[in-house]
Protein backbone atom coordinates (compact mmCIF):
# COMPACT_ATOMS: atom_id res chain seq x y z
CA UNK A 1 0.00 0.00 0.00
CA UNK A 2 1.10 3.60 -0.84
CA UNK A 3 0.77 6.36 2.44
CA UNK A 4 -0.19 9.49 2.16
CA UNK A 5 -0.01 11.97 5.48
CA UNK A 6 -2.12 15.06 6.20
CA UNK A 7 -1.80 17.76 8.96
CA UNK A 8 -2.98 20.69 9.35
CA UNK A 9 -0.60 24.14 10.51
CA UNK A 10 -0.80 27.33 11.62
CA UNK A 11 -4.17 29.36 13.25
CA UNK A 12 -7.22 27.56 12.29
CA UNK A 13 -9.46 28.29 9.35
CA UNK A 14 -12.95 27.31 8.75
CA UNK A 15 -12.88 24.44 5.58
CA UNK A 16 -9.65 22.79 7.11
CA UNK A 17 -12.17 19.72 7.91
CA UNK A 18 -13.61 20.06 4.09
CA UNK A 19 -9.95 19.48 2.76
CA UNK A 20 -9.19 16.70 5.03
CA UNK A 21 -12.52 14.87 4.03
CA UNK A 22 -12.03 15.76 0.26
CA UNK A 23 -8.34 14.04 0.24
CA UNK A 24 -9.87 10.96 2.15
CA UNK A 25 -12.56 10.62 -0.08
CA UNK A 26 -10.72 10.72 -3.35
CA UNK A 27 -7.75 9.03 -2.18
CA UNK A 28 -9.99 6.03 -1.12
CA UNK A 29 -11.21 6.15 -5.02
CA UNK A 30 -7.11 4.44 -5.66
CA UNK A 31 -7.15 0.56 -3.93
CA UNK A 32 -3.65 0.72 -3.34
CA UNK A 33 -3.61 4.31 -0.94
CA UNK A 34 -4.27 5.00 2.39
CA UNK A 35 -4.24 8.21 4.71
CA UNK A 36 -2.94 8.99 7.61
CA UNK A 37 -3.25 12.37 9.23
CA UNK A 38 -0.69 13.83 12.04
CA UNK A 39 -2.01 15.64 15.29
CA UNK A 40 -1.32 19.03 15.64
CA UNK A 41 1.02 19.61 12.66
CA UNK A 42 4.14 17.91 12.35
CA UNK A 43 4.41 17.61 16.30
CA UNK A 44 2.32 14.46 15.68
CA UNK A 45 5.61 13.46 13.99
CA UNK A 46 8.43 14.87 16.31
CA UNK A 47 6.36 14.19 20.06
CA UNK A 48 7.29 10.94 21.76
CA UNK A 49 5.04 8.47 21.62
CA UNK A 50 3.99 9.61 17.89
CA UNK A 51 0.75 11.07 17.09
CA UNK A 52 0.01 9.92 13.85
CA UNK A 53 -3.68 8.25 13.29
CA UNK A 54 -5.36 6.34 10.20
CA UNK A 55 -8.19 8.18 8.49
CA UNK A 56 -11.12 6.52 7.81
CA UNK A 57 -14.90 7.15 6.73
CA UNK A 58 -16.38 7.47 10.24
CA UNK A 59 -13.72 9.91 11.14
CA UNK A 60 -14.17 12.43 8.27
CA UNK A 61 -18.36 11.65 7.85
CA UNK A 62 -19.74 15.39 8.04
CA UNK A 63 -16.94 16.99 9.02
CA UNK A 64 -17.39 18.98 5.81
CA UNK A 65 -19.83 21.53 7.55
CA UNK A 66 -17.30 21.91 10.99
CA UNK A 67 -15.19 24.70 12.01
CA UNK A 68 -11.88 23.85 13.44
CA UNK A 69 -9.55 20.78 11.99
CA UNK A 70 -10.12 17.18 13.78
CA UNK A 71 -5.76 16.78 13.33
CA UNK A 72 -5.93 20.05 15.49
CA UNK A 73 -3.00 22.45 14.80
CA UNK A 74 -0.48 24.98 16.34
CA UNK A 75 1.33 27.79 15.40
CA UNK A 76 4.17 27.00 17.71
CA UNK A 77 5.39 24.13 16.27
CA UNK A 78 7.39 25.67 13.20
CA UNK A 79 10.52 22.58 13.15
CA UNK A 80 12.18 25.23 11.67
CA UNK A 81 11.62 27.45 14.69
CA UNK A 82 10.68 25.00 17.35
CA UNK A 83 10.08 26.80 20.66
CA UNK A 84 11.65 24.68 23.85
CA UNK A 85 11.52 25.76 27.19
CA UNK A 86 14.58 26.12 29.26
CA UNK A 87 14.51 25.30 33.27
CA UNK A 88 14.90 28.87 33.74
CA UNK A 89 11.20 29.58 31.56
CA UNK A 90 12.92 30.93 29.06
CA UNK A 91 12.57 30.22 25.47
CA UNK A 92 14.72 29.64 22.87
CA UNK A 93 13.95 28.74 19.24
CA UNK A 94 15.63 25.41 17.76
CA UNK A 95 15.58 24.05 14.26
CA UNK A 96 14.31 20.61 14.31
CA UNK A 97 14.23 20.05 10.41
CA UNK A 98 16.61 17.26 10.26
CA UNK A 99 15.29 15.28 13.15
CA UNK A 100 11.84 15.49 11.45
CA UNK A 101 13.41 14.51 7.82
CA UNK A 102 14.66 11.44 9.31
CA UNK A 103 11.54 10.82 11.22
CA UNK A 104 9.39 11.45 7.61
CA UNK A 105 12.20 9.16 6.03
CA UNK A 106 11.58 6.03 8.41
CA UNK A 107 8.18 6.36 7.99
CA UNK A 108 7.91 6.09 4.16
CA UNK A 109 5.36 8.34 3.18
CA UNK A 110 4.45 8.43 -0.57
CA UNK A 111 3.06 12.11 0.06
CA UNK A 112 2.59 14.88 2.58
CA UNK A 113 0.12 17.12 2.97
CA UNK A 114 0.69 20.17 4.18
CA UNK A 115 -2.69 22.34 4.62
CA UNK A 116 -1.54 25.63 6.30
CA UNK A 117 -0.80 29.27 5.24
CA UNK A 118 2.57 31.07 4.81
CA UNK A 119 4.56 29.62 7.44
CA UNK A 120 3.61 26.48 6.80
CA UNK A 121 4.19 26.55 3.69
CA UNK A 122 7.95 27.62 3.93
CA UNK A 123 8.12 24.99 6.01
CA UNK A 124 6.77 22.23 3.45
CA UNK A 125 9.07 24.35 1.19
CA UNK A 126 12.12 23.19 3.28
CA UNK A 127 11.13 19.81 4.19
CA UNK A 128 10.74 19.02 0.33
CA UNK A 129 14.30 20.68 -0.38
CA UNK A 130 15.57 17.97 1.97
CA UNK A 131 13.67 15.39 -0.22
CA UNK A 132 10.42 14.77 1.33
CA UNK A 133 7.39 14.65 -0.82
CA UNK A 134 5.65 17.44 -0.05
CA UNK A 135 2.60 18.97 -1.52
CA UNK A 136 1.07 22.42 0.04
CA UNK A 137 -2.54 23.44 0.42
CA UNK A 138 -3.07 27.30 0.92
CA UNK A 139 -4.97 28.35 4.25
CA UNK A 140 -5.79 31.52 5.56
CA UNK A 141 -8.38 33.72 6.43
CA UNK A 142 -6.08 36.88 5.94
CA UNK A 143 -6.23 36.10 2.38
CA UNK A 144 -2.49 37.13 2.54
CA UNK A 145 -1.24 34.57 0.34
CA UNK A 146 -0.28 35.58 -3.21
CA UNK A 147 0.17 32.82 -5.35
CA UNK A 148 -4.12 32.02 -5.10
CA UNK A 149 -6.90 34.81 -5.44
CA UNK A 150 -8.51 33.48 -3.09
CA UNK A 151 -8.29 31.01 0.05
CA UNK A 152 -10.85 28.77 1.98
CA UNK A 153 -11.80 31.14 5.02
CA UNK A 154 -11.47 34.06 4.30
CA UNK A 155 -15.20 34.28 3.07
CA UNK A 156 -16.67 33.22 6.33
CA UNK A 157 -14.48 35.16 8.28
CA UNK A 158 -15.76 38.46 6.41
CA UNK A 159 -19.48 37.37 6.56
CA UNK A 160 -18.48 36.70 10.60
CA UNK A 161 -17.23 40.57 10.58
CA UNK A 162 -20.08 41.90 8.30
CA UNK A 163 -22.96 40.47 10.72
CA UNK A 164 -21.30 41.46 13.47
CA UNK A 165 -20.49 45.02 11.66
CA UNK A 166 -24.35 45.22 10.38
CA UNK A 167 -25.75 44.48 14.65
CA UNK A 168 -23.39 47.64 15.86
CA UNK A 169 -24.61 50.02 12.65
CA UNK A 170 -28.45 49.69 14.70
CA UNK A 171 -26.65 50.51 18.01
CA UNK A 172 -24.62 53.74 17.20
CA UNK A 173 -27.32 54.90 15.15
CA UNK A 174 -29.55 54.73 18.57
CA UNK A 175 -27.20 56.14 20.53
CA UNK A 176 -24.97 58.79 17.98
CA UNK A 177 -22.12 57.03 18.83
CA UNK A 178 -18.72 56.32 17.38
CA UNK A 179 -18.15 52.35 16.85
CA UNK A 180 -15.08 50.80 16.22
CA UNK A 181 -14.66 47.29 15.01
CA UNK A 182 -11.37 46.06 15.31
CA UNK A 183 -10.78 42.67 12.88
CA UNK A 184 -8.14 39.94 11.80
CA UNK A 185 -5.52 41.05 9.57
CA UNK A 186 -2.11 40.48 10.84
CA UNK A 187 -0.12 42.21 8.30
CA UNK A 188 -3.33 42.50 4.95
CA UNK A 189 -6.15 44.46 5.34
CA UNK A 190 -8.16 42.05 3.02
CA UNK A 191 -11.11 41.77 5.94
CA UNK A 192 -11.35 44.75 7.32
CA UNK A 193 -11.54 46.12 3.68
CA UNK A 194 -14.49 43.79 2.35
CA UNK A 195 -16.34 43.93 5.61
CA UNK A 196 -16.20 48.28 4.77
CA UNK A 197 -17.60 47.47 1.86
CA UNK A 198 -20.18 45.24 2.27
CA UNK A 199 -21.14 46.73 6.35
CA UNK A 200 -20.74 50.42 4.42
CA UNK A 201 -18.45 51.63 7.21
CA UNK A 202 -17.70 55.50 7.07
CA UNK A 203 -14.13 54.39 7.73
CA UNK A 204 -11.63 51.42 7.19
CA UNK A 205 -8.16 51.54 8.81
CA UNK A 206 -5.90 48.72 7.39
CA UNK A 207 -2.00 47.84 7.76
CA UNK A 208 -1.14 49.36 4.34
CA UNK A 209 -2.77 52.39 4.72
CA UNK A 210 -0.85 54.05 7.62
CA UNK A 211 -3.81 56.39 9.06
CA UNK A 212 -3.93 60.32 10.37
CA UNK A 213 -6.03 61.10 13.37
CA UNK A 214 -6.82 64.17 12.60
CA UNK A 215 -8.18 63.17 8.94
CA UNK A 216 -10.37 60.42 11.09
CA UNK A 217 -11.35 63.49 13.46
CA UNK A 218 -12.43 65.42 10.35
CA UNK A 219 -14.19 62.37 8.43
CA UNK A 220 -16.80 61.96 12.12
CA UNK A 221 -16.86 66.27 12.14
CA UNK A 222 -18.35 66.21 9.05
CA UNK A 223 -20.66 63.36 9.36
CA UNK A 224 -22.10 64.85 12.95
CA UNK A 225 -22.25 68.05 11.16
CA UNK A 226 -24.46 67.06 8.62
CA UNK A 227 -26.80 65.39 11.02
CA UNK A 228 -25.62 61.84 10.50
CA UNK A 229 -24.84 61.55 13.78
CA UNK A 230 -23.50 57.98 13.96
CA UNK A 231 -19.90 56.52 12.25
CA UNK A 232 -19.17 52.98 12.19
CA UNK A 233 -15.40 52.59 11.89
CA UNK A 234 -13.57 48.93 11.16
CA UNK A 235 -10.16 48.54 12.06
CA UNK A 236 -7.65 45.63 11.12
CA UNK A 237 -5.82 43.92 13.97
CA UNK A 238 -2.56 45.28 12.43
CA UNK A 239 -3.84 48.67 11.42
CA UNK A 240 -1.48 51.83 12.31
CA UNK A 241 -1.25 55.46 12.40
CA UNK A 242 1.76 57.47 10.49
CA UNK A 243 5.03 56.82 12.23
CA UNK A 244 3.91 54.40 14.42
CA UNK A 245 3.95 50.65 15.02
CA UNK A 246 1.28 48.01 15.67
CA UNK A 247 -0.64 46.97 18.90
CA UNK A 248 0.00 43.85 20.60
CA UNK A 249 2.52 41.97 22.77
CA UNK A 250 4.94 38.99 22.48
CA UNK A 251 3.76 35.87 23.64
CA UNK A 252 5.72 32.94 25.35
CA UNK A 253 6.87 30.30 22.53
CA UNK A 254 5.23 32.72 19.51
CA UNK A 255 7.33 33.31 16.92
CA UNK A 256 4.81 36.59 15.86
CA UNK A 257 4.14 39.44 18.50
CA UNK A 258 0.04 38.54 19.50
CA UNK A 259 -1.50 41.64 18.13
CA UNK A 260 -4.36 42.69 19.65
CA UNK A 261 -6.31 46.55 20.96
CA UNK A 262 -5.86 48.54 18.00
CA UNK A 263 -9.73 49.41 18.68
CA UNK A 264 -9.03 50.95 21.98
CA UNK A 265 -5.48 52.59 21.23
CA UNK A 266 -7.87 54.17 18.02
CA UNK A 267 -10.63 54.99 20.80
CA UNK A 268 -8.11 56.86 23.60
CA UNK A 269 -6.30 58.69 20.48
CA UNK A 270 -9.97 60.04 19.60
CA UNK A 271 -11.10 61.06 22.87
CA UNK A 272 -7.28 62.99 23.35
CA UNK A 273 -8.05 64.56 20.40
CA UNK A 274 -11.12 65.72 21.25
CA UNK A 275 -13.95 63.65 19.23
CA UNK A 276 -17.47 65.47 19.64
CA UNK A 277 -19.28 61.67 19.96
CA UNK A 278 -18.69 58.93 22.56
CA UNK A 279 -16.77 56.29 21.63
CA UNK A 280 -17.44 52.09 22.29
CA UNK A 281 -15.03 49.80 20.91
CA UNK A 282 -15.47 45.81 19.72
CA UNK A 283 -12.82 43.67 19.29
CA UNK A 284 -14.18 40.49 17.01
CA UNK A 285 -11.34 37.81 17.50
CA UNK A 286 -11.24 34.25 16.84
CA UNK A 287 -15.43 34.55 16.33
CA UNK A 288 -14.02 35.04 12.86
CA UNK A 289 -11.98 31.91 12.31
CA UNK A 290 -14.23 29.83 14.14
CA UNK A 291 -18.10 27.87 13.08
CA UNK A 292 -19.48 26.80 9.86
CA UNK A 293 -17.52 27.45 6.49
CA UNK A 294 -19.88 29.18 4.02
CA UNK A 295 -21.21 27.19 1.04
CA UNK A 296 -18.34 28.83 -1.07
CA UNK A 297 -15.70 27.88 1.51
CA UNK A 298 -16.87 24.48 1.69
CA UNK A 299 -16.63 24.40 -2.20
CA UNK A 300 -13.11 25.95 -2.42
CA UNK A 301 -11.95 22.95 0.13
CA UNK A 302 -13.71 20.39 -1.11
CA UNK A 303 -12.16 21.53 -4.47
CA UNK A 304 -8.14 21.99 -3.06
CA UNK A 305 -8.53 18.33 -1.15
CA UNK A 306 -9.12 16.58 -4.56
CA UNK A 307 -6.31 18.38 -6.12
CA UNK A 308 -3.85 18.17 -3.46
CA UNK A 309 -4.34 14.18 -3.64
CA UNK A 310 -4.26 14.20 -7.45
CA UNK A 311 -0.93 16.12 -7.00
CA UNK A 312 0.26 13.23 -4.95
CA UNK A 313 -0.77 10.90 -7.27
CA UNK A 314 0.96 12.30 -10.62
CA UNK A 315 4.16 12.57 -8.59
CA UNK A 316 4.05 16.51 -8.89
CA UNK A 317 5.83 17.33 -5.19
CA UNK A 318 7.04 20.85 -4.54
CA UNK A 319 3.71 22.14 -5.56
CA UNK A 320 1.25 24.26 -3.80
CA UNK A 321 -2.67 24.13 -5.02
CA UNK A 322 -3.95 27.02 -6.33
CA UNK A 323 -7.67 28.86 -7.52
CA UNK A 324 -6.16 31.38 -9.92
CA UNK A 325 -8.39 33.03 -12.85
CA UNK A 326 -11.28 30.64 -11.76
CA UNK A 327 -9.06 27.58 -12.20
CA UNK A 328 -7.73 25.01 -9.87
CA UNK A 329 -4.38 24.58 -10.98
CA UNK A 330 -0.75 24.55 -8.47
CA UNK A 331 2.47 26.25 -8.48
CA UNK A 332 5.58 25.62 -6.95
CA UNK A 333 6.43 25.87 -3.57
CA UNK A 334 8.83 28.38 -3.82
CA UNK A 335 6.76 30.72 -5.98
CA UNK A 336 4.12 30.08 -3.52
CA UNK A 337 6.03 31.63 -0.54
CA UNK A 338 7.56 34.33 -2.73
CA UNK A 339 5.58 36.95 -2.60
CA UNK A 340 3.06 38.54 0.09
CA UNK A 341 -0.04 39.27 -0.62
CA UNK A 342 -0.97 42.80 0.57
CA UNK A 343 -3.44 45.25 -0.08
CA UNK A 344 -2.63 47.23 -3.34
CA UNK A 345 -4.02 50.70 -2.08
CA UNK A 346 -4.24 51.75 -5.85
CA UNK A 347 -6.01 48.36 -6.79
CA UNK A 348 -10.18 49.26 -7.86
CA UNK A 349 -10.88 47.75 -4.64
CA UNK A 350 -9.69 50.66 -2.76
CA UNK A 351 -10.46 52.93 -5.60
CA UNK A 352 -13.84 51.54 -4.91
CA UNK A 353 -14.23 51.89 -1.56
CA UNK A 354 -13.08 55.83 -1.45
CA UNK A 355 -16.27 55.92 -4.67
CA UNK A 356 -18.64 54.94 -1.82
CA UNK A 357 -17.39 57.50 0.27
CA UNK A 358 -14.81 55.19 2.50
CA UNK A 359 -12.24 57.00 4.13
CA UNK A 360 -9.11 54.70 4.91
CA UNK A 361 -8.00 58.20 7.37
CA UNK A 362 -5.18 59.02 5.07
O1 LIG B 1 -2.98 34.50 10.56
C1 LIG B 1 -4.31 34.45 10.88
C2 LIG B 1 -4.63 35.18 12.14
O2 LIG B 1 -6.00 35.05 12.21
C3 LIG B 1 -4.16 36.63 12.20
O3 LIG B 1 -5.02 37.53 11.57
C4 LIG B 1 -4.08 36.83 13.69
O4 LIG B 1 -3.15 37.84 14.03
C5 LIG B 1 -3.60 35.52 14.18
O5 LIG B 1 -4.08 34.55 13.27
C6 LIG B 1 -4.06 35.21 15.58
O6 LIG B 1 -3.59 33.95 15.94
P1 LIG B 1 -3.72 33.28 17.38
O7 LIG B 1 -4.60 32.09 17.15
O8 LIG B 1 -2.36 32.90 17.74
O9 LIG B 1 -4.32 34.27 18.32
Amino acid sequence: MKKALILTGGGDCPGLNAVIRAVYKRAKQEPDWELYGSIEAFNGVLSEPRQIIKITSELVAGIHVKGGTILKTTNKGNPLNFPVEKPDGTVVFEDRSDALVEKLKALKFDAIINVGGDGSQRISKALFDKGIPMIGVPKTIDNDLSATDVTFGFQTAVQVATDSFDKLVTTAESHHRVMIMEVMGRDAGWIALHTAIAGGAEICLIPEIPYDIKKILERISQRYSRGKGFVNIVVAEGAHAIGSTTVGEGEKGSEHKRLRGIAYQLSDELKAAGCVAEVRETILGHIQRGGTPTAYDRVLASLFGVKAFELALEGKFGQMVTFRNNQISSVPLEEATREYNYVDKNSYLVKAARGLGISFGD
